[in-house]
């Protein structure tokens, strides 16, 4: 299974395969920061310190809201709209 970690706390959990960054995060037992759910709002924005090769890549709709927040699509990611595909992921909230 899947295994996230969400920094600063340390926090893991395993998940299941297809989960968000985001519900894999709250269920390791972070609250996520969040607001549209809808990969339009950047509120979820959190660098990938490892494991982007085990992510979806981005679509096109995600690469526009990371540019708008000056954000490098190879490091950071938004939470609602990307999923583990495998192995495990480890994240920073960077807000
Ligand atoms: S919560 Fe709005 S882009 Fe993820």
């Amino acid at each position: 299974m899947p295994k996230i970690t969400i920094l600063p706390q340390n926090a893991t959990a395993e998940v299941e395969a297809g989960q968000t960054l985001l519900e894999a995060g709250e269920h390791a037992g972070v609250e996520m920061e969040a607001g549209c759910f809808n990969c339009s709002c950047g509120t979820c924005v959190a660098e990938v310190v490892q494991g982007m090769e085990n992510l979806d890549p981005p679509s096109d709709e995600e690469l526009d809201v990371l540019d708008q927040w000056n954000k490098d699509p190879v490091k950071y990611r938004l939470t609602c709209c990307v999923k583990i595909q495998g192995g495990s992921v480890v994240l920073r909230q960077a807000h």
